[in-house]
């Protein structure tokens, strides 16, 4: 998918996204945020943040800066934080997060969750992601990563067609995004519900 179907995607889904996907995601969501909460470091760089349904969870003394590059997604956004005057978000732009405009270490951490399978070069978001945080610091992300054999395989396979509606691949795996190096060094846990979703952290 490239960039403008992946905003056409996004635009259909902005308004409807919380009570669709964002609830099936809920659970895996959280548990990427407490594993962000838990990092030391302040400056949280979180790509794809969508209509910032992590936003309010974060730690307050957090400074989150959110990219996007859906204006429909981020407009989401930008309305749940006034909402809720999250005074630790510092920034919410439109950018592509396989070629950001931030200065190499700007952040101590940087989180991507439900964004792996939808950009179209996912190696190339990692490489972003290592620049833009600090050696020492965390890359996480949180997505749903197909199986290697089984029933729920053959499924993910016959839905893959369907990945421009769906605005995400269903058959992407570990071996789309991550060396063996990154896995080597990588903590992988499965996540609720029914195992759906993986959260992977890699030192920077
Ligand atoms: C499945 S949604 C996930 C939203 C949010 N992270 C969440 O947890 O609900 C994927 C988001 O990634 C955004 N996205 C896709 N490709 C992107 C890219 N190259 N750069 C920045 N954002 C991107 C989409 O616009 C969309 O808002």
């Amino acid at each position: 998918m490239d960039a403008d179907a992946i905003r056409a995607a996004y635009e259909r889904q902005a308004r409807t996204y919380d009570s669709l996907f964002g609830f099936v995601s809920r659970r895996a969501r959280d548990e990427a945020i407490a594993a962000v909460n838990r990092l030391p470091g302040e400056a949280v760089l979180e790509v794809g943040v969508g209509t910032g349904l992590a936003l309010p969870h974060y730690k307050a003394e957090k400074r989150i800066t959110g990219i996007d590059l859906s204006q429909h997604m981020l407009a989401q956004a930008r309305a749940r934080v006034v909402a809720l005057g999250l005074r630790h978000v510092e920034a919410l732009l439109e950018m592509d997060a396989q070629a950001t405009s931030f200065a190499t270490g700007s952040f101590d951490i940087a989180v991507a969750m439900f964004v792996a399978s939808v950009v179209p070069d996912p190696h190339a978001l990692v490489r972003e992601l290592r620049r833009v945080v600090k050696p020492g610091g965390t890359i996480l992300f949180v997505n749903h990563f197909a199986r290697e054999k089984g029933p729920v395989w053959w499924m993910e396979r016959a839905m893959a067609p369907a990945s421009s509606a769906l605005g995400w691949h269903p058959d992407f795996r570990l071996g789309h995004i991550f060396t063996h190096a990154d896995l080597a060094h990588a903590k992988i846990r499965t996540l609720r519900p029914l195992g759906l979703f993986r959260l992977v952290e890699i030192p920077n």
